[in-house]
């Protein structure tokens, strides 16, 4: 199987070491051209189109996401994004209709969503369990902030982090 990865950042280096053990053949790509030859040079992995591939995984920056899975929609190309679909609604509802339209498999990297204690969590609230809800404490424990580039292009660090 043939994956290719856009965007080889922070999660997309991430994923690329990920994916490198697990596909035959791994065909990244990143604006920076420098980055995307150290990350192939480093990994089982090449530089290329990642459109031309079985599946694509997107780890760019948010605000390029929504164009990025219309076109692998377009293209038939299955999906794998890192969340969120798009910074706002309509975005988000042009992505879901294209995948509609296509038929293909657009899937995002919702994780927390698939997280035993989170779904515990919502579970106790739903049924009442909890009783009213007051207040929520939320945490990230990244170890270090991202660079200052990265907060317009997320929606700053509320709408970045809500969202799971
Ligand atoms: N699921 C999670 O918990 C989780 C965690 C971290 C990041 N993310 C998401 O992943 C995305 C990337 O975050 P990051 O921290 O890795 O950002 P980053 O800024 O570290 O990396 C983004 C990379 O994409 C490249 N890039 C920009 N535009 C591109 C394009 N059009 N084509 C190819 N490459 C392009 C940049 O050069 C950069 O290397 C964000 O949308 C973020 O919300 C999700």
């Amino acid at each position: 199987m043939r994956v290719g990865l856009l965007g080889l950042g922070r999660i997309g280096a991430f994923h690329a070491a990920t994916l490198s053990a697990l596909v035959d053949e791994l065909v990244v790509s990143d604006a920076d051209q420098s980055r995307a030859e150290e990350v192939a040079g480093r990994l089982k992995a090449r530089v290329g189109d990642p459109f031309d591939a079985d599946a694509v995984v997107i780890a760019t920056p948010t605000a390029t996401h929504a164009e990025l899975l219309v076109r692998a929609c377009d293209l038939r190309v299955p999906a794998f994004c890192e969340k969120p679909a798009a910074p706002g609604v309509a975005e988000t509802i042009r992505v879901a209709e294209a995948a509609e339209r296509s038929g293909t498999v657009v899937h995002i990297g919702f994780q927390r969503r698939f997280d035993a204690g989170y779904t515990a969590a919502r579970e106790a609230l739903r049924s009442g369990e909890l009783g009213t809800l007051h207040r929520v404490h939320m945490i990230t424990a990244d170890p270090a902030p991202p660079a200052p580039g990265y907060v317009p292009m997320s929606g700053g660090i509320f709408r970045d982090c809500h969202i799971h």
